[in-house]
């Protein structure tokens, strides 16, 4: 088993590009697939979970070629896309499973959809059912998880209300309806990240989204759709920068550059929380790339106070809450995480996970159902497991370099899941 031992960081220094956003990366991927003619992504994240996406669409004859951030897709319309030999395995990778979940359900043969002990442990009725509602033929192991049996063919448009505020989901339906005839409507109860749309946007699929004073969003897709291939320039993942923003603002002595991050509004929850906390974060040159709105952020170190987060605000920094948990530990005051019970529904259950690992580093912390009650006062220094949860492992190691004593993190090799230059980074940051 890897583990990761990181002393208290001195001082934290430096200007780094953290790698290309995951969400971005497996659409470039999974839509570059459906498209017809090339779809390149410049800034493409290089990681086990988008390298699945990858390996997934190859597995069904679609031709790829992948560098250190670049890749490229010779996209051949949906209809090219051929019966896979052996079942699709995602890994790690709900986004993966869920997207390709829409894909497969328009598809004229059978397929199924596995992957590792994780997700096969996450909720996937969410996507079934309404896939079944448009008319794809889904089964779902016992206690309705993966693996996923698809047996797609003519969809009929629905309109459907997503329970749970859900990107993955919300994706998902669109895929499937560029396949049905006619429009297919998705309302989420708050608004998710929308790359899904900006990509099929891009591609000359006719979406259109809409606002409803509620405070919910409808997009709906008109199929069947022909999309054409484009090229992307993804932006450096503000879920990847969010751990260095945290460092940094959390840290007395810190002062560091992050260039080019995604600032798209879906997903800068992270910075409106640690705002209301009273972080040091400039975003400066704001600029839109690729269809994606980019930033650099300056971050300086302070002293933060405790704050409240729920509500509208969970689906737009859903990822950042592990970090956010820790940062909350070093603040003055008491932090409330509430509405947020979807966390026990990621890579592992990360309420249980950051309430159980930030006691065993001497954080006074209460888990709710729904979230998390930290009492600010700094971290003293262990040893945490990381649930083979990339987020948590990586919370950790940062909450190491803020510690009094240092702390070893557990089970560390599912950072390469999304981020596998993060020690590297990390190490830069700090170094003396
Ligand atoms: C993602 C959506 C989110 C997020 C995940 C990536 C996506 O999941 O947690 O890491 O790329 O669409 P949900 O949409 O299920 O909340």
């Amino acid at each position: 088993m890897t583990t990761l031992r990181v002393e208290p960081a001195a001082r934290v220094r430096g200007r780094v590009r953290v790698q290309g956003d995951k969400s971005i990366s497996h659409r470039a991927v999974l839509l570059g697939a459906l498209a017809e003619g090339e779809t390149t992504a410049r800034g493409f994240l290089h990681a086990d979970d988008t390298l699945a996406s990858v390996a997934c669409m190859r597995a069904m004859g679609v031709e790829i070629t992948t560098s250190d951030d670049e890749v490229r897709v010779a996209g051949r319309g949906y209809a090219s896309l051929r019966e896979p030999a052996a079942p699709l395995d995602v890994g790690n990778s709900g986004t993966s499973m869920r997207l390709l979940a829409g894909v497969l359900a328009g598809r004229p043969f059978p397929a199924t959809l596995t992957g590792d002990a994780s997700i096969r442990r996450r909720p996937m009725e969410r996507v079934a059912a309404p896939l079944r509602a448009m008319g794809a033929t889904i089964e779902t192991a016992t206690g309705r998880r993966a693996p996923l049996w698809v047996r797609g063919g003519d969809l009929r448009p629905i309109r459907y209300e997503l329970p749970v505020a859900s990107a993955q989901v919300k994706s998902a339906i669109l895929l499937a309806g560029l396949q049905a005839t006619g429009t297919t409507t998705v309302v989420e109860p708050e608004p998710t990240r929308d790359h899904t749309e900006r990509v099929l946007h891009a591609m000359g699929a006719d979406l259109t989204t809409r606002d409803v004073p509620s405070g919910a969003r409808e997009i709906s897709v008109r199929g069947p759709a022909r999309l054409r291939g484009v090229h992307l320039d993804v932006p450096a993942d503000i879920s990847s920068a969010a751990f260095f923003l945290v460092l940094a603002a959390t840290h007395p002595d810190a002062e560091i550059t992050l260039d080019a991050v995604g600032i798209n509004p879906t997903r800068t929850g992270i910075l409106d929380a640690l705002g209301s906390m009273g972080a040091r974060i400039d975003v400066q040159d704001a600029r839109e790339e690729g269809g994606e709105p980019v930033a650099t952020l300056f971050v300086r170190g302070g002293r933060l106070h405790g704050t409240e987060i729920g509500g509208a605000m969970i689906p737009l920094l859903v990822d950042e809450i592990p970090i956010l948990a820790v940062a909350a530990s070093l603040a003055e005051g008491e932090t409330v995480v509430r509405d947020a019970a979807e966390l026990r529904a990621k890579e592992s259950d990360r309420i249980a996970a950051m309430s159980r690992n930030l006691r065993a580093v001497g954080v006074d912390c209460e888990e709710r159902p729904d979230g998390l009650r930290i009492r600010g006062g700094g971290l003293r220094g262990g040893v945490v497991a990381s649930d083979g949860d990339h987020r948590i492992a990586m919370a950790f190691a940062i909450a190491g370099a803020l510690s009094s004593d240092g702390i070893t993190v557990e089970d560390t090799a599912c950072i390469d899941t999304s981020f596998p230059r993060f020690e590297t980074l990390l190490r830069h940051v700090t170094a003396q």
